[in-house]
């Protein structure tokens, strides 16, 4: 099936700055206005720096003044399809738990998620105390 979100994925992985790990990931957000934002993993000298695809998507959305998302496609350099990480999970249900996302193996396999699912149990701003 050909979808132009993860189509979006696969161009942005040859972007990725991976020079440490040579682990590429690129990530595409697909906003409810049907607007795609590709996001790639950027790593630094200094290991902690490091920001995801997925992370990096979403700051490359918000910047450009989206802020609802409908599906997440990921991709990589592994084989098998690579679910976001735990950091990138927090960051994601920012914007919302209902959120899809699709991740495409190297070699063509797919599992979908729902965010909810890989996050269960989420702290989000409706933990937080009135007024913070
Ligand atoms: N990485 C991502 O971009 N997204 C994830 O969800 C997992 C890990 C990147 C970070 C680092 O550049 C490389 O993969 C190896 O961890």
């Amino acid at each position: 099936m050909s979808d132009r979100l993860i189509d979006a994925a696969k161009a942005v992985l040859a972007r990725a700055y991976a020079p440490y790990s040579k682990f590429r990931v690129g990530a595409a957000l697909e906003t409810t206005d049907g607007t795609i934002v590709p996001g790639c993993n950027v790593e630094n000298a200094s290991f902690g720096a490091v920001i995801c695809a997925e992370r990096a998507a979403v700051a490359a959305a918000v910047a450009q003044g989206h802020r609802a998302f409908r599906r997440l496609a990921l991709t990589s350099d592994a084989p098998d399809p690579v679910a976001p990480c735990g950091l990138c999970r927090q960051v994601l249900a920012e914007f919302g738990l209902d959120l899809e996302i699709i991740s495409v193996g190297a070699t063509g396999g797919r599992v979908i998620y729902r965010l909810r699912d890989l996050l269960p149990h989420a702290f989000t701003r409706d933990d937080l105390p009135e007024g913070a």
